[in-house]
């Protein structure tokens, strides 16, 4: 039996930012609170939506005391403003940190207790209720926030989610407009981040063949289109198509589950704060080249997907190559391809795979099991920067 899960209702297209007053309407909003951060309001991102709001006549606050790589404490002090307002609708716009803070908020206005007590790992409670309706609409393309029911926290080592089908969002907005200005840096790090959520999806041993098109999909679009959003951002078909590349990653990773990427990178977020985009684009190559003989026939898939013409190759050579051409795109976006480069200390090695092997929820997923010595072997050619590539 497969299964597939997603938002009720997901907008989408250039320009459709205009249609979100006849959505609130059907859900008889009357006073709106926006989730959003500094940045975006910095860059004149936030004023489109509120431009929109006031046309429309609709009432709103905006919270925007939010931090990237969010801690527990941005999550209480959301929950806070939410409760001491009188809204009845939240609106999250933003990057990956700033949709999370949102679902969140939203759904733990409606339960007793703090964020913390519902934490995957640690947590010791379950979410019972909905809390407010909610709208998600990210501007950077990205972390499929806007698509999935988890939510992640920083903490002092690491990170860890909070994760319920109840954080889903009611409508998800895709207006690739507003991803057109994003910096390149951003646009490398978070088209990757989509990427990795495609290839890790495309792997995971829960993948369908539902998660598996969509995966597929995400992977030509973003591998063929990531260069051009990075070093020519007002290109707008590039800008469209990773926004396109982005959704549909994150409906196939929601689904199918990400693992070995992302389970080594939450720790470089906990320790050294590493964005999280970036945590995952300096383990990509490492993760997959420890993981690509447990799954040949998908990595030559993969490696068609990302451009790679295999029909010379054998199936191992092809697998291979799929590890190539994600080290590749790493590269040719301009992020930094070793551990060292971020100021990762060699001799935070073991503790960085000590806190990895931690992240079972993640790595259960993985075709390949893992060790705290496999861990730490990534970990150290990462830290090297040596792919093995099969030698
Ligand atoms: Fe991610």
């Amino acid at each position: 039996m497969h299964q597939f899960v997603s938002p009720i209702k997901i907008l989408s297209g250039e320009g459709v930012l205009k249609n979100i007053p006849q959505e609130l309407q059907n859900f008889n909003a009357g006073n709106v609170m926006i989730f959003a951060d500094p940045g975006i309001i910095q860059a004149g991102i936030l004023s489109k939506l509120e431009d929109v709001l006031k046309d429309a006549k609709v009432s709103y606050s905006i919270f925007s005391d939010l931090v990237p790589e969010p801690p527990l404490e941005t999550g209480r002090e959301a929950v806070q403003a939410l409760k001491e307002s009188n809204a009845d609708f939240v609106i999250g716009i933003g990057g990956g940190s700033s949709l999370d803070v949102a679902k969140a908020a939203a759904v733990l206005y409606g339960n007793e207790g703090e964020p913390g007590d519902f934490l995957n790992l640690t947590g010791s409670r379950e979410l019972e209720n909905k809390g407010l309706p909610k709208m998600l609409i990210p501007t950077t393309s990205g972390t499929g926030a806007e698509v999935t029911d988890i939510s992640v926290f920083s903490l002092e080592k690491t990170k860890d989610v909070i994760t319920d089908p109840l954080l889903l969002a009611d409508v998800a907005v895709l207006d690739p407009e507003l991803t057109y200005t994003v910096p390149p840096r951003i646009t490398a790090s978070t088209g990757v981040d989509a990427l990795t959520h495609a290839v890790e999806a495309y792997i995971s041993v829960n993948a369908t063949p539902l998660t598996d098109s969509l995966a597929l999909e995400a992977v030509r679009l973003i591998s063929r289109n990531i260069r051009t959003a990075v070093w020519h951002g007002s290109h707008e078909e590039s800008r469209n198509k990773m926004a396109w590349g982005s959704l549909l990653a994150g409906l196939s990773f929601y689904n199918a589950g990400v693992s070995g990427v992302h389970a080594l990178a939450y720790p470089l977020g906990g320790l050294y704060k590493i964005p999280h985009g970036e945590s995952n684009a300096v383990m990509l190559p490492y993760v997959f080249d420890f993981v690509w003989p447990s799954c040949m026939e998908k990595m030559t898939d993969l490696a068609d997907a990302l451009g790679v013409d295999a029909s010379l190759l054998s199936t191992r050579e092809a697998a291979v190559s799929a590890v190539q051409a994600l080290q590749e795109i790493v590269r040719d976006t301009g992020i930094p391809q070793t551990l060292d480069r971020f100021g990762v200390k060699e001799e935070d090695i073991p503790l960085l795979a000590e806190e990895g092997i931690k992240q079972k929820r993640l790595l259960q997923r993985s075709p390949r099991p893992y060790s705290q010595n496999d861990i730490f072997q990534v970990y150290q050619a990462a830290y090297f920067g040596e792919l093995s590539l099969g030698k």
